[in-house]
This record gives C-alpha cells, sequence and structure tokens, in this order.
C-alpha cells in the first residue's frame, strides 16, 4: 500500500488568519493542502476561488491537491493548472469524456484524480485505474464541511483497493469527510492511505492547528 499521507482541507481553515494557519500545517507536517472548489452547481456551496489560490501559492510550496467539485471541469483545468495546483481531481458523476479529461489534466503535467460520491458505484472506476494517479471516495456528499460520516463507504474503500491490487496499480486512495479518531482506523484497514484533515481533526477547535495536524498524522500512521 502507498504511504500514508494528510491532506489538510483548506476550506475548514480560518480566512480570517490563514496565513498563520498556513505556517502551523507546514509545522504540523501535513503533505498537502485539500483546496475544495465549489461552483454553486454540482454542489449548492461556494468556497475558494483563484485570487486565494494565486496569493497562496508563492507563499507555501505544500502540494496543492485540488478537488473539483464542479459541473462542467474542462474549462478549470488549465486555470488550476496555472495556478500551481500539483494534483487535480474531478468527479466522476459529471462527464461522459472522463479519459479526454484525464488527458487534459496529465497534458499540463499535474497528478490527475477521480472522486466518487457516496452513493456512486466503484465499478465506475475499473477501466480509469490505469490512467489515474489516485482515486478520492468521498465519505460524506460533497459540499459542506461538518457533515454525517456515510459508512456504507467504508466497503467501497476495501473494493477499490482490491480492484487496483487485481489490475497491478498501487495508487493513492483518498477519502474526504468526517475523518477522524473513529474513522480512520476502519478505512486505513480497507487500504485508504490518503487522509483529509477537517472539522473531525485538524480544525475541530480543540487545539492548535500544528499540534492537532502531529497527532492526525500519528493516529494516521499508526492506526
Ligand atoms: C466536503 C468537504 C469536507 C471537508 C472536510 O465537501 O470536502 O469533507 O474537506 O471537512 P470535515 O472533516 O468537516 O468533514
Ligand atoms: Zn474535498
Amino acid at each position: 500500500m502507498p504511504e500514508v499521507k494528510i491532506s489538510a482541507s483548506l476550506d475548514c481553515a480560518n480566512y480570517l488568519n490563514l496565513l498563520h494557519d498556513i505556517r502551523q500545517l507546514e509545522e504540523g507536517k501535513v503533505d498537502m493542502i485539500h483546496i475544495d472548489i465549489m461552483d454553486g452547481n454540482f454542489v449548492p456551496n461556494f468556497a475558494v476561488g483563484t485570487n486565494l489560490l494565486r496569493a497562496l501559492r508563492p507563499l507555501t510550496s505544500l502540494f496543492f491537491d485540488v478537488h473539483l467539485m464542479v459541473q462542467n471541469p474542462e474549462p478549470f483545468i488549465p486555470i488550476f493548472a496555472q495556478l500551481g495546483a500539483d494534483s487535480i481531481t474531478f468527479h466522476a458523476e459529471v462527464t461522459s469524456r472522463l479519459h479526454h479529461l484525464l488527458s487534459l489534466v496529465k497534458k499540463q503535467g499535474k497528478k490527475v484524480g477521480i472522486s466518487l460520491n457516496p452513493s456512486t458505484p466503484p465499478a465506475f472506476l475499473e477501466y480509469l485505474l490505469p490512467y489515474l494517479d489516485m482515486v478520492l471516495l468521498m465519505t460524506v456528499d460533497p459540499g459542506f464541511v461538518g457533515q454525517k460520516f456515510v459508512p456504507e463507504v467504508i466497503p467501497k474503500v476495501g473494493q477499490v483497493r482490491a480492484m487496483m491490487e487485481k489490475q497491478g496499480l498501487d495508487l493513492d486512495i483518498e477519502v474526504d469527510g468526517g475523518i477522524g479518531e473513529k474513522t480512520v482506523p476502519l478505512l486505513k484497514e480497507k487500504g485508504a492511505n490518503v487522509f483529509v484533515g477537517g472539522t473531525s481533526s485538524i480544525f475541530s477547535g480543540k487545539e492548535g492547528v500544528k499540534e492537532a495536524a502531529l497527532r492526525f498524522r500519528r493516529l494516521c500512521e499508526e492506526s
């Protein structure tokens, strides 16, 4: 299985003190910043936009893990690539031209992922896996922080890991939504290795962001 990685959810950070939170994430040794991009259409919400990322990119060398929760990802692929995304993930539910979109991300020299909502069956991925670096399995319906974890995704992680192994692939499986003490061991056991830290862990507010990030890494590594 690939190594454990921590991706801190930007949407859960304190926007009024963002640079402080970013420095705390660096000191807390997270591997990536998980950047949720919303269009008010695929998900009924908005989050960060291009200007914030443009301002942020020169200030940190953390890996930008961009999650496009948008109905029409195609025009956004070059935009986020130029803004300094390191990986770009979009949803299987939004398009009938997935191979085309995957190749667009690859042409930009970026890592590429496909995300599935909790209700989308894993079989969808079978013919896509050889083109991917990562699968992002949503453990909540996308769009809002602090939602209730959907437990049916736990066996789904195992099914996707088995599908990868059958094809001789060792790709990242990222899980996003309600990831914390109760859910990490169950998801890791089934083969998840990239954990999005949001309000259930790094940004719970119970301790400083740095301490929480270090604690979350220990949890994910030792589970
Ligand atoms: C859903 C968001 C959240 C967030 C994590 O669209 O992507 O899942 O990153 O936040 P919590 O941990 O609050 O679910
Ligand atoms: Zn996300």
